[in-house]
């Protein structure tokens, strides 16, 4: 493979942000700029476009997209997200430009206002909010919550965590910071937000309330499960992926869509190493949890399950659950092969975590090809192998 060129600043030197080192890959801004004119004939020829791209890259080491190539590429990562079952709405997703912003306490502040544009009083909305992008020799800022709302995780004297097993190290970040938590710690108390910048001092946010939608968990027949206090935040707003459009890299690009019930009801709640809420719920459902083959854990699930979507529907927030989803996702893939296009398309994440074999998606296999843009995790890891 040949040597990827290095940037005019290649002398300053640069800690863990080995990405903005390097110019632009041209062939993946040539690809992504003619697939941009190419979905949108009336843009009319790309071949001026390239040239000043070219030009530009030539020039600084990198290019600056149009509001119109950011949206479309922003849009067009989230219909290439292999793991998304959700990707009928791709071309709803609301993108908000706020590359100008490097800062990272304004960054910060601009989350809050996602949060609140994407709860939308419970009629959520898709959107992500694109921040500074890396350039050459100029590292853009970074979030380091995986979601912009995260509950804390703290670790008991006796090794057991009361909160969300998944961010006990987050926790342990913020607390190392300055962080107090509540006085009476609780398992869904929401973290700050955390943003850096490596030549910046970074930034600790912590989220009002009015950014905060949550819904209580009920349950429509079990009275007593609302008692337990269970609650869930409406909008799930991934801050932690690089989103790559035509080789330019935004590390600070957080977005969201809106839940479908099993990743609250049979991931967040059940997982072993999440809430792991199955054995206290079964007993309290007075099954018989002497052995596994009584199905007793199946059976706590559908009821958690049951119980996430009435609640969310009973205070009118946005949820879809996985027997609608499937078929969504299906209508998709279809008219995605009716426009000429492969949809990517990941079957160990698309098949919801419940009831498999009886939603729609189970019963077929996908193209598992990677396409840019995309959304990546991590500074390093994804580099795309295949384009368009
Ligand atoms: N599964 C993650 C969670 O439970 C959210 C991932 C994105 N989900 C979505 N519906 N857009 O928080």
């Amino acid at each position: 493979m040949a040597p990827v060129p290095l940037c005019p600043a290649e002398a300053i030197p640069l800690r863990g942000t080995p990405r903005c080192e390097n110019t632009v890959d041209l062939a993946e801004a040539d690809d992504f700029l003619r697939r941009h004119h190419a979905e949108n004939p009336e843009l009319g020829p790309v071949e001026h476009r390239l040239a000043e791209v070219h030009a530009e890259v030539a020039a600084t080491g990198t290019y600056r997209h149009t509001p119109e190539e950011l949206t479309f590429g922003a849009r067009v990562a989230w219909r290439n997200s292999a793991r998304c079952i959700g990707r009928l709405y791709w071309r709803s997703l609301k993108v908000r430009d706020l590359r100008d912003l490097r800062d990272p306490k304004e960054i910060a502040d601009e989350c809050v206002e996602h949060l609140k544009l994407a709860a939308n009083g419970g009629k959520v909305r898709p959107a992500i909010t694109v921040f500074a992008p890396d350039e050459p020799g100029r590292p853009a800022p970074r979030i380091r919550n995986e979601q912009l709302i995260r509950y804390a995780g703290y670790v008991g004297p006796d090794g057991g965590v009361l909160g969300d097993r998944r961010n006990v190290e987050l926790t342990d970040l913020a607390v190392g910071m300055g962080w107090r938590p509540p006085a009476r710690r609780g398992p869904f108390d929401v973290l700050p937000l955390i943003v850096e910048r490596e030549d910046a001092e970074p930034s600790m946010v912590e989220l009002p309330p009015d950014a905060v939608l949550e819904v209580h968990i009920a349950h429509p027949e079990l009275p007593w499960l609302a008692e337990l206090g269970l609650r869930w935040h409406a909008v799930p707003a991934i801050s932690n992926m690089r989103l790559r459009i035509g080789g330019i890299d935004y590390p600070a690009a957080p977005f969201n869509g809106w839940y479908m019930g099993t990743e609250i009801g049979a991931r967040n709640f059940a997982d072993a190493d999440r809430y792991d809420l199955l054995p206290y719920l079964g007993r309290r459902m007075g099954l018989d949890t002497s052995s596994v083959r009584t199905l007793w854990k199946d059976r706590v699930l559908v009821e958690l399950n049951r119980a996430v979507l009435h609640s969310f529907s009973a205070a009118g927030v946005t949820i879809t659950d996985h027997h609608t989803e499937s078929d969504r996702f299906l209508t998709h893939l279809k008219k995605e092969e009716e426009a000429g296009r492969s949809c990517p398309a990941d079957w160990t994440w698309i098949v919801p975590p419940m009831s498999s074999g009886i939603t729609s998606v189970f019963h077929r296999y996908y193209d598992k090809r990677e396409l840019v843009p995309n959304f990546f995790a991590g500074d390093t890891e994804g580099v795309c192998p295949v384009i368009h």
